[in-house]
């Protein structure tokens, strides 16, 4: 292990010497020796390097340090560096010495040494491995399978922090929807000084498929649970809302959401609560966890329901993404009475119909006045000419018999005429 690096040096030394690099030698001074790197846990990474030989003696020596991409530079006097790394890539520290903490004075030529992550196909590995701290009581960890997997892998997952000492594996392995889930209790009380990180490993028990690794720091992926509301009540006409803070947290450590929908006028109101703290004296000396919050311009005499959320502030914490679940609702206010919605609601139909009723007798009466009751000339149309089309027939009948008898007379007298004339 120690050869590389040692062979890394040489080269640099040369590449440098030979690049124009060491542009005043004097000055500065030799590089570091044997640097090497050692895992501890799961992935608590350390370098350990030696002195350079042949450091000017007037020169008290330090180390600069810093990752691949120049990234979390350091410069101490010790010859080691630890860092919790998680190992799914590879990563190399480089190391230089110096005769001060002057970031600006050119260090000795940096040597290098690489760690790479476990064996086997990087598209085997989980992916989306994500923990979180509910309530800092338990960490649920949650990952999809990797890629290049087959659908019956046992996982195990394997957890370690400064507190316990050794690593241990978490139980209870099930299935949520697409996610594979397991959670282990992890417990930081208020007032403990737990500030180490989490450091995850997820592999099988095969050893198929390649381990994943995550680190959450103390302070961060913090859920908290729900507050629970105390008490709302109305006090000169502000609205005031207690309620009492998860557990395990310092009211001081948390913002706050207030949520007021108001039922009738149908607003849905929210106030970010930075410091949540009532001028209002009955409110002061409150006991540990409970708080109180003056909610202003809310309508005393309409329904309102209230509901509040919390999350950790930068305060305490790292970050601040994550808002527990909603509290239970609580309200306030006059309730719309159920049973006068529906009695309007049948009277209504009942007022509007009579109304009508009313309005029409009333228009008919009305219009008696106004128009009183003339023959209708329909009717009497209808009476004339129907009688008329009933006997239309007799008449046409009438008409060809009077027609015929005339003919049948014309003849005769022309036969008697023709007779006449013959005589
Ligand atoms: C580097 O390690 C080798 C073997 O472990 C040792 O002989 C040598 O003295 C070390 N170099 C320094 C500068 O300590
Ligand atoms: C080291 O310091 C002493 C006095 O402080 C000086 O005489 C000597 O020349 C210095 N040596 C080097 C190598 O700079
Ligand atoms: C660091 O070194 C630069 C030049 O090498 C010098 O100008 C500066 O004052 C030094 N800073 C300190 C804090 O010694
Ligand atoms: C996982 O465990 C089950 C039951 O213990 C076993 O039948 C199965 O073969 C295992 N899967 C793998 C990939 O080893
Ligand atoms: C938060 O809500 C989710 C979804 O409704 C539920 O599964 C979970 O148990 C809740 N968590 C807490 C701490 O109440
Ligand atoms: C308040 O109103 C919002 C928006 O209409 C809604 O999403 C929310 O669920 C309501 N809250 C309660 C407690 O009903």
């Amino acid at each position: 292990m120690e050869r590389p690096a040692r062979l890394y040096g040489l080269w640099a030394l040369l590449f440098c010497a030979g690049g124009g690099g060491l542009a005043a030698p004097a000055e500065t001074q030799p590089p570091v020796t044997n640097l090497s790197v050692s895992v501890e846990n799961l992935c608590t990474v350390t370098w350990t390097w030696n002195p350079p030989e042949g450091a000017s003696p007037n020169c008290s020596l330090w180390y600069l340090s810093h990752f691949g991409n120049k990234q979390d530079k350091k410069i101490t006097p010790e010859t080691h560096r630890s860092e919790e790394v998680p190992l799914n890539e590879r990563i190399c520290l480089q190391v230089g010495s110096q005769c001060s903490t002057n970031e600006s004075e050119k260090p000795s030529i940096l040597v290098e040494k690489c760690i790479s992550p476990p064996e086997g196909d990087p598209e085997s590995a989980v992916t989306e491995l994500q923990c979180v701290w509910h309530n800092l009581r338990y960490m649920k960890c949650t990952w999809l399978p990797g890629r290049n997997t087959s659908p019956d892998t046992n996982y195990t997952l394997y957890y370690w922090h400064s507190s316990l000492g050794q690593i241990l594996q978490c139980e209870n392995i099930y299935r949520e929807d697409q996610h594979i889930a397991c959670s282990f209790a992890l417990t930081k009380v208020k007032d403990s000084n737990f500030d180490s990180s989490v450091q995850i490993m997820v592999k099988d028990n095969a050893g198929k498929i390649r381990p994943a690794f995550s680190i959450v720091p103390s302070s961060s992926h913090v859920k908290p649970d729900p507050p629970h509301i105390k008490s709302l009540s109305f006090q000169n006409g502000d609205l005031y809302v207690q309620w009492k803070n998860p557990q395990n947290f310092y009211s001081r450590c948390l913002s706050y959401q207030v949520e007021v929908n108001n039922t009738q006028a149908k607003t849905h109101d929210i106030f970010y609560v930075e410091e949540a703290k009532c001028q209002n004296s009955e409110f002061e000396g409150n006991l540990e966890g409970m708080i109180c919050f003056m909610v202003p311009g809310v309508l005393p005499d309409t329904l309102n329901t209230v509901r509040i959320r919390v999350k950790t502030n930068k305060l305490c914490y790292e970050d601040d993404k994550l808002w527990s679940n909603w509290s239970q609702a609580m309200s306030i206010g006059q309730k719309a009475n159920p049973t006068f919605y529906i009695t309007t609601l049948l009277i209504i139909p009942v007022i509007v119909a009579a109304a009508i009723i009313v309005l029409l007798l009333y228009l008919k009466r009305l219009k008696i006045i106004i128009f009183p009751p003339i023959p209708d000339p329909g009717k009497i149309f209808k009476e004339m000419f129907g009688d008329q089309n009933d006997d239309t027939l007799h008449w046409k009948k009438y008409d060809i018999y009077e027609k015929q008898t005339k003919e049948e007379t014309d003849s005769v007298v022309l036969i008697e005429s023709l007779k006449k004339a013959s005589q």
